[in-house]
């Protein structure tokens, strides 16, 4: 375990009510109750329509919300059905997903994903920028290659590094109970950070977060490896006490 600050953010996807606030609450109460977590940061990313509501609702700093995708145009426009980083930074988001493979998977291209980080970015909003490969690349040994693409792909040298987190979600990995080997996703991990490094000239990159099948028993393979500076949990995200028990194992 090391003393840096650590992200747990949960990503809800398509899930949740206004009842499922009760998750955020037990949650919000168990991190405040334990000193010992405040070197932890928790952000959960919800679906649009409880931004609004739970952020009336939620009256601590300990856990903040984010929202999980937005339209690439900045503020208004004739966009049937969207939502943009400008209307969700005044619902109450802070953080926001982008270039999640699910979305990726519906057409969002490297451009597109790169106009999204520029209006979240304008808006002052942290963004989690998702890359990943998924299993034929692993098994043809193209993970870095693909890694790099994307990274290049979609940022750009004059963003503001303090305010993007890279989320490697391998594709193969979500929703699969599969995960990484440790000693492949540590070398993994410390590629992105070279690449960033490279890429943003400077030798303090953006914080790397690791996401796909997350869970609270495989959470002690990963506290091993000091490089990682948070989680972007995806199902066990859902369940308060999944959540909670993924932070109490990371730091046992
Ligand atoms: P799971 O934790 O359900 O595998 O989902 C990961 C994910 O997609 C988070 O963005």
């Amino acid at each position: 375990m090391t003393n840096n600050l650590k992200y747990f953010i949960g990503n809800w996807k398509m899930f949740g009510d206004f009842g499922s606030f009760k998750i955020i609450h037990k949650i919000n109460q168990y991190i405040s109750k334990n000193k010992k977590f405040n070197k932890c940061k928790i952000v959960l990313c919800v679906p649009n329509t409880l931004l609004d509501f739970f952020n009336k609702k939620l009256k601590s700093q300990l856990v903040s919300l984010g929202a999980q995708n937005c339209h690439q145009e900045e503020g208004y426009g004739a966009f049937t059905g969207s939502v943009s980083a400008l209307m969700l930074k005044k619902m109450g988001a802070k953080y926001i997903i982008l270039g999640h493979s699910e979305n990726r998977s519906e057409g969002e291209t490297y451009g597109i994903i790169k106009r999204k980080i520029t209006s979240a970015l304008k808006q002052k909003l942290n963004v989690i920028f998702c890359i990943g490969e998924n299993y034929k690349e692993k098994k043809n040994g193209k993970t870095f290659i693909t890694l790099r693409k994307q990274i290049k792909g979609s940022l750009e040298k004059k963003f503001n590094k303090n305010k993007i987190f890279i989320a490697y979600e391998p594709i193969w990995s979500i929703g699969t109970n599969k995960i990484p080997k440790t000693n492949e996703l540590r070398n993994t991990i410390k590629f992105i950070k070279r690449d960033l490094n490279f890429f943003f000239n400077t030798n303090k990159c953006p914080k790397i977060l690791y996401g796909g099948s997350v869970n609270p028993k495989n959470i002690r393979l990963f506290s091993s490896i000091a490089e990682i500076d948070g989680f972007l949990i995806g199902g066990a995200s859902q369940s308060s006490k999944k959540f909670i028990d993924i932070i109490k194992n990371y730091y046992k």
